[in-house]
């Protein structure tokens, strides 16, 4: 016998979605198409593969991202590439390229995809992971921030969670920045010895960095470093003021956190952050904020931005916690089920029942048909193990008569219905008992 081959498994940190939990996926995906198109958001889809120099750049070079999370390669013609590690610096790139700048007023623009950081692997945290995010570029109106921090939340209720916590800060920008980092150096001075060695090194290099720190030893020194709300120049505190108050009018609650200056170079003033305890230790639901001066750095002209991005694998997770919680229908996150099964007796059913199931999926009702000949108990037990709502026997009976048997397979109950009427009359029944069906129809996000 020969020996079978040693399986291949999925590279360490990166996995496979299998349905059903792709249902989950796919809810949370055209929940977020359906919210984002209401604020009149447009998808753009940028490459997954960029120069590095972009994230080098935009990120910035001393981040925990750039220097140690990247999957950068040197490509055949010696360019360095790189797997983005996130999408911001992305799509204002392609802004840029494709002079988006010259079309008068805001763009607002959403995405959604895999990102790659070489973290180590944990519940929540993955090499490839996937984003939903949105960006608005050409404004730096602090109704903007509420407005973006608005429609998150709606997205976030849509989705059934309701347990989690907006952070927010300012950041200042580059005008009132370089003296708070020179009186946190200071502060830094005489502590940093006894701090972690990528914290003295920060404290050096850019200071900034110290506050995201995550090593629980350092969190009591950083907890006594001075707060940058405490160093904003006029025009930044009268920003942040702004979208306090838009938010307030909003309805919106918020806890201002001071050290939330977010793991990326490219911030400027609002930065904000969800976390959700139905995460555990890798909290942050999703992140953002604004950045006003990223176009200027890559290459283009002034167009002020914020935006955010959604850890969609937490986000499923946060989601199905709060359905087994019952913060949102359970029903929600099952699966939807198969309209019908068609099942047909002996050879000359075989094509009008092809037939059939061509016709009915035409009309967006999910079917299956299975080709091999069965006795019609086999094909009544794979309906049943499918979910499917109804059964449609067709036999030498139903083929002479035009009349097919359609079975409803949760009562037994069986009508004969006029074969061109199956499908009206499948989606009457399915209308009427409220059933979830698979339907494409159905995708489209309701009221
Ligand atoms: P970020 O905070 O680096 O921001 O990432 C946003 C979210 O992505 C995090 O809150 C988390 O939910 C998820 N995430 C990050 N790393 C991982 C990982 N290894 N595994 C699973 N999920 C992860 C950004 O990426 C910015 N581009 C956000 C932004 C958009 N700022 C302005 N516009």
């Amino acid at each position: 016998m020969s020996k079978r081959a040693e399986p291949i498994r999925a590279v360490k940190g990166t996995r496979d979605l299998l349905p059903p939990e792709t249902w989950s996926w796919q809810k949370v995906e055209d929940g977020a198409r359906g919210v984002f198109q209401a604020y009149n958001f447009r998808e753009v889809r940028t490459p997954i593969l960029e120069r590095t120099e972009l994230f080098a750049r935009s990120v910035g070079a001393d981040t925990d991202i750039v220097t140690k999370e990247m999957y950068t390669f040197e490509d055949r013609d010696h360019e360095s590439l790189t797997l983005r590690p996130e999408a911001t610096a992305s799509v204002v790139r392609a802004y840029i390229e494709h002079g988006l700048f010259n079309e008068r007023g805001i763009h607002k623009l959403y995405y959604m995809g895999p990102m790659f950081r070489r973290e180590r692997p944990q519940k929540g945290r993955y090499r490839q992971f996937y984003q939903i995010g949105a960006e608005v570029l050409g404004s730096d109106h602090p109704a903007i921030d509420a407005e973006v921090l608005e429609m998150l939340l709606l997205f976030l209720e849509r989705v059934g969670l309701r347990s989690f916590t907006l952070l927010l800060n300012s950041v200042g920008c580059a005008k009132c920045r370089p003296e708070y980092v020179k009186v946190l150096r200071r502060a830094l001075g005489s502590v940093k010895s006894t701090m972690c060695v990528d914290c003295q090194r920060r404290a050096e290099s850019n200071p900034l960095r110290v506050l995201d720190c995550k090593v629980e030893a350092d969190q009591p020194i950083i907890a006594k470093l001075p707060s940058i709300l405490d160093h904003l120049g006029p025009e930044c505190r009268q920003h942040f003021d702004r979208v306090l108050a838009e938010l307030k009018q909003r309805g919106i609650p918020y806890e201002i956190t001071p050290r939330l200056v977010r793991g990326l170079d490219y911030y400027t003033r609002t930065t904000f952050e969800i976390t959700s305890s139905a995460l555990g230790a890798q909290n942050a639901l999703l992140g953002g904020g604004r950045y006003d001066g990223l176009s200027e750095m890559l290459g283009g002209p002034p167009a002020p931005g914020i935006g955010f991005s959604i850890g969609e694998d937490r986000l499923v997770l946060a989601v199905e916690e709060a359905a087994r919680s019952k913060e949102a229908p359970t029903q929600e996150l099952k699966d939807a089920a198969l309209a019908a099964y068609v099942a047909w007796l002996g050879d000359p059913a075989l094509g009008p029942a092809s037939e059939l199931a061509r016709r009915l999926r035409r009309q967006g009702l999910s079917v299956e048909i299975g080709y091999e000949p069965t006795k019609l108990k086999k094909s009544l037990g794979a309906a049943s193990k499918l979910g499917a709502r109804f059964a449609i026997i067709i036999g030498d009976g139903e083929l002479a008569s035009g009349r097919y048997q359609v079975k409803d397979m949760s009562t037994g109950g069986q009508e004969e219905v006029e074969s061109a009427r199956i499908a009206s009359y499948l989606k009457g029944r399915i209308q009427e008992s409220g059933a979830r069906i698979q339907h494409y129809e159905t995708l489209i996000p309701g009221p």
